[in-house]
């Protein structure tokens, strides 16, 4: 059975969507930790509702964001974790950090990166009069919300609506997606090889791969 630690710093929706899927089996793997860096966030109840074991490793006690990695990598690392699920962690993380994970650590981005890096996306592609938005799952190297993207999902924007139905359309996307992403690494049909994404043939996502999601 593969290991995961998934890191939170909020709702945990797409937690939850790990949790279940590894729950009815659809991946082989076992979450093993949930850590968040931030206390009585709604994602910390979602852990506990699957019976996952949890930590909050809070950054503000930490002076530097060296230490702050340095704790996290000193919980994590010890699991041997095959794999390193950011769902929703919203810090800016160290080279070291992600070199000590490198190949094993990956990130889901609600927007069709590069376009949007950082914060905000809805908000700036709704004001954009873009047409389109979506999100991206992918291996993270040291800038931040970037590396080998591993697969996206687009939607149409309907620009009479608010960003907050927005943000619901995308987190389906993301349930949709993340899981079955997870469970095709967890069984060995994607990897990381250097800096190129490797797709088994019985793997889901291939090279360049983008679903449109009818949301
Ligand atoms: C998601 O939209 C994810 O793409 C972004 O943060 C959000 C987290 O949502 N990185 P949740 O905490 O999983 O509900």
């Amino acid at each position: 059975m593969k290991k995961i630690v998934v890191l939170i710093s909020g709702g945990g929706s797409n937690l939850e969507a790990i949790a279940k899927a590894c729950q009815i089996g659809n991946i082989p793997a076992s979450i093993e930790l949930v850590i968040s860096n931030q206390p009585n966030v709604k994602g910390l109840e979602r852990a506990q509702k699957f019976h996952l074991m949890s930590k909050v490793i809070e950054h503000q006690d930490f002076n530097s964001r060296e230490e702050f990695d340095l704790a996290l990598l000193e919980q994590i690392l010890p699991i041997e974790p095959d794999l390193v699920v950011l769902a929703g962690f919203m810090r800016i993380l160290t080279n070291d950090f992600t070199k000590a994970l490198s190949g094993k650590l990956i990130n889901i981005h609600p927007s069709l990166l590069p376009d949007y890096p950082g914060l905000n996306t809805h908000q700036q592609a709704i004001e954009n009069g873009d047409l389109m938005h979506g999100i991206s799952v992918h291996y993270v190297s040291n800038e931040l919300d970037s590396g080998p993207i591993i697969t996206q999902g687009a939607l149409k924007i309907d620009p009479a609506q608010s960003v907050a139905k927005l943000i619901n359309r995308i987190h389906k996307i993301e349930h949709a997606i993340y899981p079955k992403v997870i469970a095709d690494i967890a069984k060995g049909y994607i990897s990381l090889q250097g800096d190129q994404v490797k797709f088994a043939a019985e793997s889901n996502f291939g090279p360049n791969h983008m679903e449109f999601f009818n949301v």
